[in-house]
This record gives C-alpha cells, structure tokens and sequence, in this order.
C-alpha cells in the first residue's frame, strides 16, 4: 500500500493539474486514477476511503506526469470511445472527437438501406474510426482507409482486428485517392483543416502532442479540400455520396472548392453546438 487514499491522491492530483493549466483537473484526475488501476471512473466516489495499492500509486503518478506535461488522456490511457467503439489512440494519429460522430451520424442518415453490399472509402483514416464505426452500423460493406501516415494505417488495422471488423476493412497507404481507381458508394473523410498559422495558439494538448499532419490544412486551412475534390469526383459511383468534415466557418468556401469539381452539395449536417460540421456530396 502506499499509505495515501484514493481521495488524497485525487486532491493532490486535481491542484497539480491545474496549476499546469488542465482543463476540468477534478475529472481528469479521476480518469487518470481509474484508468491506472483498472477501475471503471464511476466507481471512484464509491472507493475514496480506499489505501491505494503500490503498483496502482506508482502507474497513476507516472500517468500524472505525463498529463501535466499536458499529454492527452487518451494518449496516456491509450484509448478513446467513438461512436460507441473503443479505439487504441498512439501519438501518431487525431483522438477522435465528439463533433466527428456529426459525420457519421449525417453519412448513415444518407443510406436507405443498411443491409447493402456497400464500398465504403475513408480518406485521411487516422485511427480507422470513421471507416470501423460505419461498417459497424452496415453488416455487408467493405470498406478501404487511406492515410499518408504508415503508422496511422498500422493502428487502424490492429483498431479493426480489436473490433471484429478485420474481415471488411482493408488500410493502405496513400496520398488522398491518389493510385485507387475503383469506384465506391459512400466515400468519408475528415481531413486537416487548421490554418498554419493557428496551430501554435492551440491548447498544447493539439498543439504539442497531436500529429502536425492530421492538423495542418495550409495557410488558409482548406488546402487539402482543394486536393481531396478532383478524387471524391473521380472515385464516386454516380448513385453515390460522400460526406466531409469542415472546421466550424468553413462550409461555404469547400463548398465552393467542391462545386469547382463538380460536385453538388445535398446537405449540411450541423454538430451538437449547432456548427455547420459536415458536407454531403454528390457528382454533379
Ligand atoms: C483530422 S485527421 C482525421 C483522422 C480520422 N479520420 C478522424 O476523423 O479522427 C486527418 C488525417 O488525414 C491524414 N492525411 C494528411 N494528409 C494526407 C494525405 N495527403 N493523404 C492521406 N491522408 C492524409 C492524416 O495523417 C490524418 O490521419
């Protein structure tokens, strides 16, 4: 035992937090400790009278110290829900974000029939869950991610065996649609869409810890839209969508880069701050 109780070290821990500037440090607290000794974080309260065992007291402070370095939790914990699903989280990919399951969400009230034998296509793949939370939902599709990032297609493939989906989901590396040239039904992406400029003002949680090439849209943030539109043209089959993630003030103008390769604009999906979120796209 290491003599301090779970409350103590939660005390101790939220102070140490915030003064290195964390967000919410009472709760991150409480995940760090429950994920170091394997608790689920609703039992916490229930076990604050508890001695900390040694083992558990020495991987929680190792883990604190890696958040006051500002570290995301879920680099630290190796893990983040999307979509309902558990993916591992590396320092070489996004942790995936609430506001991206607007995505997902917008893609499948787009389908009619889920039982389909889609052809699913997800450019800028990072930890797969776009790809992996859609063939989840559609029992019969198969899908492809893409990523310029060999470690991020790695990741992804170890997210798809975890999840059972191994068997419909094939990771390759690649720039955009560059060198595919089959057609598919629903192609996702969430691409880089950062201004430059604006990365180093982040939180250091992005700035410091997340992959410059899954922040990085270029100087005015829409340079991979610009290069995404001519594939999501090419690649589409003509009864098919595809549905893009943009940053919160960015929906007209990649409309605009997309109406530039003739595709037309079905819909605008809004995120839960009511944020214009994701495009839905189609061939002209
Ligand atoms: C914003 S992250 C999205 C990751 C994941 N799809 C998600 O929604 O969490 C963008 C991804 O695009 C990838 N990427 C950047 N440039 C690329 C390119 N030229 N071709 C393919 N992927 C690229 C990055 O490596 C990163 O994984």
């Amino acid at each position: 035992m290491s003599g301090e109780t779970v409350e103590a070290w939660l005390g101790r821990a939220a102070s140490l937090l915030a003064e290195a500037g964390v967000e919410e440090p009472r709760l991150e607290a409480r995940i760090l400790l429950a994920g170091a000794a394997g608790w689920p974080p609703e039992s916490i309260f229930a076990r604050r009278g508890e001695r900390l065992a040694e083992e558990t007291a020495r991987r929680a402070g190792a883990m604190l110290d890696r958040r006051r370095r500002r570290q995301p939790s879920a680099q630290i914990l190796g893990r983040r829900e999307f979509w309902g699903l558990e993916f591992e989280v590396t320092p070489d990919v996004l942790d995936p974000r609430p506001d991206t399951e607007t995505l997902v969400s917008a893609a499948l009230g787009r389908i009619g029939n889920r039982a389909a034998p889609l052809r699913v296509l997800d450019l800028g793949t990072g930890t797969g869950c776009l790809l992996l939370a859609i063939l989840n939902e559609l029992p019969n599709a198969h899908g492809l991610g893409v990523d310029l990032s060999p470690a991020a297609v790695r990741l992804a493939g170890a997210n798809a065996e975890r999840l059972g989906l191994s068997g419909r989901a094939r990771f390759a590396t690649g720039d955009w649609g560059g060198g595919l040239d089959e057609e598919f039904d629903v192609i996702l992406s969430n691409p880089p869409y950062i201004p430059s400029g604006e990365i180093a003002g982040l939180q250091p949680e992005v700035a410091r810890w997340e992959p410059r090439l899954a922040l990085d849209g270029g100087a005015d943030g829409l340079d991979a839209y610009r290069r995404l539109a001519p594939h999501l043209a090419r690649l589409l089959n003509p009864a098919g969508f595809a549905a893009v993630e943009v940053g919160s003030t960015q929906a007209a103008a990649v409309g605009s880069i997309c109406a530039r390769s003739d595709l037309r604009l079905l819909d605008c999906a809004r995120d839960l701050a009511g944020r214009e979120r994701c495009l839905l796209l189609a061939r002209g």
